[in-house]
This record gives structure tokens, sequence and C-alpha cells, in this order.
């Protein structure tokens, strides 16, 4: 069993296939972080902790006169505001004459089979031979409040689930004004901290930084994940890389605002933790409630930042993602986004389908623009009805059509967001977050549905379901696009309003929950103008997410690779798209596009009527060449071989299936040069004593690994091959 506990000196070890974690109930009840890392088995680290007082760090009451035990300077599990620790704390209440002060120590614990879910919140799910639960219930030393603290293991995964639970058993209300999901201390400063942040079309950008003194801080308080940081990161080791090195992640479940820090202290430990964004929440407990925050994954990773990536991978593809399509081969698709914008009706949709499926394509995306009065972005939203002005008759004859000819059909929703001209806005104008008095902040012309209303929820189940009931729709793209602002609510007391940012994300993954339980069969992939709520909250109700506005083939080098550092290539909305490219202007090689897009879900965004016959018969090979690779791609490995963000000359990357027997290496020469000089590959991941058939010849997997294969030259910029590996 992964959960060990040991009585006398109340250590607790978590132990997963390559890792340990431990903590400890110290002798006064403080709940003390002493280890994770590489396995460390049979052995008790307490003797690592310092304990001893420090001028101007305070003791708890029950210390006395000894002065040696101060919160402020020990490595802690869930550090709280008001206990002596003055570094950034995991949970912050407000009790009702307005003080703060906290003092957490161990109570109880017990250890569970499996993995229990969390109420309203998606999370990683796993059965009784799967992981085991530890439950650390903590309780302040003088009110009725306590914390439990919840970790699962999965050793398979070497992934380490936390979540807190707090709980008034008091008799009065208390405010939860901070509730973080994980906070833990590592010893020494000598990290290197990963982060991903962006803006719209540039998503998930890596950035290295050393861990200096202070905190770094990266957050959303835009109501989403956002385009602007993702709810990960990672530290590590300065001489962490792909392959050596350690390496932690830190990813939180939840596609709403989040705070996520690294801070060193004084005594040289390191802080990392993540949660709700206390920016965005203060909430009240009344007696007898509890409040759960969202949940964290933590993945060690013991051999570079690959062994962690696809233990994400697998864990979130596996034990996060769900329904039919979790293992269902999804359909290659066209969106006509790119290809009309808002200007199409029934007959050039089928054009574009009709063309599409002579050439392989599987399944017709009717993107924005089908409903109420919608001709620009100005207008329509929350009127989910069929604008009969652009599709004749309605729907079902289009629907029948496409799949006349052999053809899936999937549609575009925006289902959160409502126009001012819209029959919606004027038939509910309190139906938006707004704030009395003051006129509203728009973003894209729109303003967001509050969420959190069983009304708004109820009213879109059944706009959503009557649309989806009314033809044989088999795909939903769900999307949302602004960032949000007037976060308040017109139906909760102002004592409440600081709760309206989460009441949302849990209003929404309600709906999501009640619809996808009614549309079983329906595939749903998630979008928030490109990858603005890119998040393993949303995974749990979408196997795929648009991973990008940006669809250039170059640039979207970066934004994959930054993604794919936690989520899995089968969760990466791509498209090949049309060139000039446009969000870039940049013309890249039809191959290219293809080779880049099928990292991914794979699809295409374009007029395939406007190409020409040597190019139709390129997207006809690449439909091709996707589906004989499509269970090495979505299901096998994945090796980063590059960083495009430093190497400006290639980007390579690698999949590789579970059994090692086959591989394709995906290789793009962004900027040629005159006379290069070699590009050497190591491959990664393959067997070393087997032998393998690449490009004519026969390679051990050694030879691929340690020596390398060398790369063609190219005939000038942008240009990419494919080369396939296999077992003799
Ligand atoms: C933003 C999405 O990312 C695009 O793909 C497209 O669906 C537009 N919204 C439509 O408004």
């Amino acid at each position: 069993m992964p959960i060990f506990f040991e009585p006398n000196d109340r250590v607790f070890t978590l132990r997963t296939d390559k890792t340990s974690y431990q903590l400890q109930a110290d002798a006064r009840g403080g709940l003390l972080h002493l280890y994770y890392g590489p396995a460390i088995d049979g052995c008790s680290l307490s003797h690592l902790v310092a304990f001893g007082g420090k001028s101007f760090s305070g003791c708890p009451s029950d210390v006395g006169t000894e002065r040696d035990y101060t919160f402020d300077t020990l490595p802690q599990e869930f550090p709280v505001w008001g206990n002596s620790d003055y570094r950034g704390t995991a949970l912050r209440v407000t009790w009702p004459n307005g003080g703060s002060s906290l003092d957490l120590r161990y109570d109880s614990h017990r250890i569970l089979p499996g993995k229990p879910g969390l109420p309203g919140l998606p999370a990683v799910y796993a059965d009784e031979s799967e992981a085991e639960t530890l439950e650390i219930t903590l309780k302040d030393r003088f009110a009725e409040v306590y914390v439990i603290l919840s970790y699962s293991v999965l050793p398979a995964f070497d992934a380490i689930t936390r979540s807190v639970r707090v709980e008034n058993r008091t008799g009065d209300a208390l405010k939860l004004d901070n509730l973080l999901s994980a906070s833990m201390d590592f010893a020494g400063t000598d990290w290197d901290l990963l982060t991903f942040g962006g803006r719209w079309a540039r998503e998930r950008n890596m950035t290295r930084t050393p861990v200096h003194n202070g905190k770094i801080v990266i957050s959303s308080n835009r109501g989403a994940s956002s385009h602007h940081q993702n709810p990960f990161l990672v530290l590590c080791e300065k001489s962490t890389t792909e392959d050596r090195g350690c390496c932690y992640g830190l990813s939180l479940v939840y596609s709403g605002s989040f705070t996520a820090f690294a801070e060193t202290d004084q005594m040289d430990q390191t802080r990392l933790a993540m949660g709700l964004n206390p920016e965005c929440f203060c909430w009240t407990l009344q007696p007898g409630e509890s409040f759960t925050a969202p949940e964290a994954v933590l993945i060690c990773g013991t051999e570079g930042f690959g062994s962690m990536s696809r233990q994400y991978h697998r864990l979130y593809r596996e034990h996060l993602c769900r329904g039919k399509y979790k293992h269902a081969r999804r359909p290659i698709l066209i969106n006509n986004w790119e290809a009309t914008y808002f200007r199409f009706d029934e007959e050039k949709l089928f054009a574009i389908a009709r063309q599409a499926h002579e050439l392989g394509v599987e399944m017709l995306v009717m993107d924005d623009g089908w409903f109420g009065k919608r001709d620009n972005d100005l207008s329509g939203l929350g009127d989910w009805f069929v604008n009969e002005k652009k599709l004749k008759g309605g729907l079902k004859p289009l629907v029948d059509r496409i799949n006349g000819i052999g053809m899936k059909f999937g549609i575009w929703f925006e289902p959160e967001m409502i126009s001012e001209d819209s029959d919606l806005y004027r038939a509910h104008p309190d139906w938006c977050l707004h704030l009395p008095g003051r006129e509203p902040l728009r973003n894209r012309y729109q303003l967001t549905l509050d969420m959190s209303r069983q009304d708004v929820r109820d009213y879109l189940f059944e706009r959503l379901s009557a649309i989806l009931g009314s033809a044989n729709i088999a795909y939903v793209k769900w999307d949302m696009n602004r960032s949000m602002m007037d976060v308040y609510s017109a139906v909760l007391p102002p004592e409440q309003q600081g709760e309206v940012y989460h009441r949302y994300i849990l209003g929404l993954y309600e709906l999501l929950e009640r619809i996808e339980t009614a549309f079983p069969d329906v595939l749903f992939e998630g979008c928030s103008g490109g990858g603005g709520r890119f998040d393993p909250g949303m995974l749990y109700y979408h196997p795929q997410i648009w991973c990008s506005d940006d669809s250039d083939a170059i640039e979207r080098l970066e934004i994959q690779y930054g993604t794919s550092f936690c989520y899995p290539v089968s969760a990466m909305g791509a498209h090949v798209s049309a060139v000039p490219n446009h969000q870039t202007g940049r013309v890249t090689p039809l191959n290219t596009r293809g080779i880049v897009a099928m990292s991914g879900t794979f699809g295409y965004e374009m007029d395939l009527n406007k190409m020409t016959d040597e190019e139709k018969e390129i997207v006809r090979q690449q439909i091709e060449t996707f589906k004989r690779y499509y269970d090495l791609i979505s299901y096998g490995d994945y090796y980063r071989l590059s960083n495009p963000a430093e190497n400006h000359r290639y980007a390579a990357w690698q999949f590789v299936s579970e059994d090692k027997k086959k591989a394709l290496l995906n290789y793009v020469q962004v900027l040629t040069t005159a006379n290069p000089a070699p590009v050497i590959i190591r491959l990664r991941g393959l067997d070393p004593a087997a032998s393998y058939s690449v490009n004519g010849m026969v390679l051990t997997g050694a030879a691929l690994m340690y020596a390398g294969l060398r790369m063609p030259e190219l005939p000038g910029d942008h240009q990419a091959i494919q080369i396939e590996i296999t077992a003799v």
C-alpha cells in the first residue's frame, strides 16, 4: 500500500513507484513537510527539521517561555495566517469579531482505499486498486474549526493529489478570505521555476526563472484560468533537463481565477503553493457548513521534465478525461471559422463539407454565427435559436444533408455569454454579471451571464438541449470569449459577493455535467478564444480543448511545446489553416502545417475548395497519415527534443508507442541557413537493445538514442518531415 504511518513519531510516508513524500505531525501537533523527491524507503527524515526560536519570529502560547518553536521557520504542509508564520499562507479566516488568527494542529487521520470525488468539482478519479487516500484532520486550538487535508496517492503515475476541506463546527459564521489547495516547503533556494504565461494567441510560453529572494507569483484574476498564465508550474533543480534531474509539477484542477507562488524564506527554504486567487474569493461559511477547495495534482519527475510530463499526460488522459471519447477515435474535422467567419449560409457550409469529405475529413463543425442575430460579434449571444435567414429550413435539413454524404456534424456555442443586443438581454437584463448603478465593462462587446444562478443555467440547459436534440449533432465546441469584470450577482446579498467568481465556476461545472450526461455521445471541445481556459478542470468535461486562436504552424511549435509540459497531445485542438496565415501573415508549406496540426487532435480550418489539385492530394495523404499514426500520436509517449523558443533553427519532437516498437519523429526546419552544419537528433524512449528500421537503415535503439540520426537538409524555411522508426 502506498501510504505508511509510523505512530511513534507520527510520520506519514506517501510512496509512488518512483517517489516519496513525507510529512510529520510533530510533538506540538504542527504538520511539517519533511521531504518530496526520489524514493527514500524506510527512513524518517524528521532529523532534518531545525526547531528553535529566531528573533522576530513569534511563538504560539503553548510553547510557553521556551521560544524554541515557531511556525515562521518550520517547513509546513498547510501554513495559515495568524500562527506566527509570516510567509505566504494557504488559509486565512475572519472570525465574527473581525480577527484573523488561526492555529491548526493535528487532530486525527485516516487512510481510505481509492480516491473520493470532490463535491461539485472536477477531480482525478481512481479506484481502490489504483489509489489510496490519507485524510489528516487539523483543528484550531481555540475554536471548532477543522481543516481536512486529503492526499491521494496514485503510485503508477507518480502522482499525489491534494485537496482541502474546511468545516465550521462553531455556532457562528466565519469568512474564508484565502484558501489554497496545496502548499509545501522545500529545503534550499537553489531552484528554478517554470511558468507558462502568454496572451491571447500566444498561450503557455514556457519561462524558466531562478527562484530568488522574495516571492514569484503567477495568477489569473480574469474569472478564467486565462491565456495569460496557466494553473501549472514546475519547480526544478538548476541542473534539470528534459531527461535528467528532478522536478516537481503542481497543477490545479480548476478553470477560474487562481494564484500560485514560489517564495524563499529567511531559513533558505522555498515554499510552493497554489489555489484559488484570494483577490477573487471571500466565502462565508455558516455554522455546520464546509467548503472544499479545488484539487491540486503533484507529480515529481525523477528523470527530467519529460518524465514528469509523460506522467501528467497518462494521468490526465486516463484518470481525468471521461466519457466515450476518452478512448474512441475522434473524428477529423473541418471548422468553417477561418474559412467564412460570420459570412455563411447552408450552401456555403455544404460546399466546404463536400470537398472536405472527398478528401477524407469526417466531420463539419459550424462555428459562430448560426443563431439569433449574429452577423458580427456585436449581437446575438444568448439567443440560441437557429437563424433561418442563414440556414434555410433550420438545422435539421443541413445536418441531414451533411450526414447524407457520410459526415458527422458539430456545432459552436458560447453559452456563458450574452450580447446587449439580444432578445435574452432585453428579457433578462439582470441575468448578466453587473454592478447596480454602473455601466458594464464590455469585452468583445459582450457581457457574462451569471452562471451562479440556477435560472440562468436552466435556460441554457433547455436551449442547448433543444438544439442538440433537434438534429444529429455529434460535437460541440464550447467557447468563452472574454475576461470577467463586474463580478456581481443580482441574487446574492452584499456579504456574499466575494463568492461569485467561485460560484460562477461551480455553476459552469454543474451545467457541463448536466448537459454532458444528457448527451453522452457528443464530443465536447473546450475553447476560450483559443486556449484561455486550457486547464485540467476543463479537461474533466472536454477531452480536447482548442489550443490557441493562433493557427500559424511556426507559432504553434512554441505554443504546443509549452502546453505539452502538462497536457497530453490528445487534448490539444490543432488545425491546418490557410496561408497567408490569418494571425501572422506567414506562408508555410501545407506539409508543415499538417505535421504540426497532427501533433494535436487534427483537423482543417479553411475552405479546401480553394486548393489546387496538388494541394488536395497532400490533404488526402495527411489524413491517411494521421489515421495511420492515430494511436501512436494520441496515446504514445511524447518526447520534446528541442525547445523552439530557444532554437530558431529547428524544432523536433517524437512519439513512442508503449511497447517501444514504433516511433514517429517530427522535424521542422524553422529557419534555414547558408552552408548549414549538420543537425543530428538523438531520439528518446527506444529500447536500446532493439533494432529499428529507419530511413532504409537498420540501427539499434542505442545507436539512435546515443549517437542520433542526421536530418536531411531541407530546401528553405519552415520545411518539415516525419520519420517513422519501426522495430524489426
Ligand atoms: C474564438 C474561438 O477561439 C474561434 O475559434 C472562434 O470559434 C471564435 N471564437 C468565434 O467567435
